[in-house]
């Protein structure tokens, strides 16, 4: 159990560095077994869900190792394709094992992956695409079996831009015959960069971002590396920490252009922003003015993985806040946890509304997922009194040193391991 406790009230300032991308790593270190190659990968988190994707190497067989942010890979002497439950249910991205697996060898056994609880979840649309390159997949109890003596490149059009499916299927169809090409795509900054990645070690892929991605069905070849591009969610959870807490923050290291929807709030709530091209300066008085309707959508709209640092960022700006929430059916669970700081917030299904109040206390919470939990912390710091989050683990998931970072920048917080 971690143990966060924060006193709120004081202006965050100074300069901070973005940590590397989680959801970018996580499916490049699956990346790395689709062909008998070594690996070179940069500015890697050290979290917790990364040690996990690097203990599934191990286990099949790979060399793995991350010395601070540098990651080695060695797959050469790749020897299993099945993935054991404990394994799997460590975090979300296990499941692009499958497409890695199918690639190099032919076959996958894994079971249904664990991740953040946020609804149903359901990974048909990565299984209905592989089984149309030609896999055959059968499911039993929770347990995947997928098998294809040869994976065939065709269109394949996804119903909804689901960003771990197009990853399956890209890497799927670096081994597949013929040409694959991906319709109605994710566009998050992840598929791109996993696209570089992909190209860095000779395979042909093009169009990530513009929601049609082709993978030609040439099988890579060449020893591989990628710096992992910066953390979008992390640097809006920063800007949401400054915005709500008040105070005056240079991110550094930082790709604006990902993140910018929720910058645009956060200015539209009163923040000053003042983007270059690498960095971001965030200003605020700590008085924030309520933003109005806003809406999670698919990239380029604006990130459900932001959606709980925003509101908590929100709790305090006079006037009303709606927000819908497109991506998953269960992602207020902060909300109970945030009224239980004086929070007004009521959610119906999707929509969550914000009622901006004078001042927040502190309160012992529970962290209920990876985002919730960091909303809490980001509420923590704009309360008066003590905070105090009990934590399962969450926050340390995606989030390298956030209190370390945080009291870089004047903040008063600890973490109790
Ligand atoms: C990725 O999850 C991220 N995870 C999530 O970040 C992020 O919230 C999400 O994309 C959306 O941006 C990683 O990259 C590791 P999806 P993923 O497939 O790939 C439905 C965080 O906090 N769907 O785009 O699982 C699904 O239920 C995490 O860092 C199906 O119905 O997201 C959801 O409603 C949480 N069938 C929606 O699509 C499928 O087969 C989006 O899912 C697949 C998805």
């Amino acid at each position: 159990m971690e143990i966060w406790h924060i006193r709120g009230g004081n202006r965050l300032r100074g300069a901070c560095f973005v940590q590397g991308s989680k959801n970018a790593s996580l499916p490049i270190i699956a990346a790395s077994i689709i062909c008998p190659l070594k690996s070179e990968l940069m500015n890697v988190p050290q979290l917790r869900d990364v040690d996990a994707a690097l203990r599934i190497l191990r286990h099949l067989g790979c060399l793995a190792e991350q010395r601070g942010g540098d990651v080695y890979i060695d797959s050469t002497r790749l020897s299993g394709s099945s993935i054991p439950h404990s394994l799997m249910v460590e975090m979300r991205s296990s499941v692009i094992f499958m497409g890695a697996l199918l690639a190099r060898c032919g076959e996958a056994r894994l079971s249904l992956p664990g991740g953040c609880q946020l609804g149903k979840r359901p990974i048909d649309l990565h299984l209905a695409a592989l089984r149309q390159m030609g896999a055959e997949i059968e499911e039993d109890a929770g347990e995947i079996c997928c098998r294809a003596e040869k994976l065939r490149g065709t269109e394949i059009i996804l119903p909804f831009p689901s960003v771990g499916a197009t990853e399956n299927i890209m890497l799927a169809a670096c081994a597949a015959r013929g040409e694959t090409i991906i319709r109605n795509a994710a566009r998050e900054p992840e598929i791109g960069a996993l696209q570089d990645y992909l190209r860095s070690m000779g395979a042909e892929v093009s169009g990530a971002g513009s929601g049609s991605v082709s993978i030609s069905g040439i099988r890579p070849n060449r020893e591989a590396a990628a710096r992992i591009i910066p953390d979008r969610i992390v640097a809006s959870t920063l800007a949401c920490a400054c915005a709500a807490a008040g105070g005056d923050v240079e991110l550094r290291g930082v790709d604006p252009g990902q993140f910018s929807t929720v910058l645009h709030f956060l200015n539209r709530a009163g923040c000053d922003i003042i983007s270059g091209s690498r960095s971001v300066r965030v200003r605020s008085s700590g008085r924030l003015s309520a933003v109005g309707e806003l809406s999670t959508a698919p990239y380029p709209g604006f990130p459900t993985d932001a959606q709980p640092v925003l509101m908590a960022a929100l709790l305090r700006a006079e006037g009303r806040t709606a927000i819908t929430e497109n991506i998953f059916e269960n992602r207020y669970r902060q909300v109970p946890e945030l009224r239980r700081m004086g929070a007004d917030v009521t959610v119906s299904g999707k929509l969550a509304e914000i009622w901006g109040v004078d001042r927040l206390h502190g309160a012992p919470l529970t962290a209920t997922d990876l985002r919730g939990g960091a909303a809490m912390v980001v509420a923590g710091l704009a309360a008066e009194g003590e905070t105090v989050i009990c934590d399962d683990g969450h926050i340390t998931r995606g989030y390298e040193r956030l209190d370390m970072r945080l009291r870089a920048l004047g903040a008063d917080i600890y973490l109790e391991y």
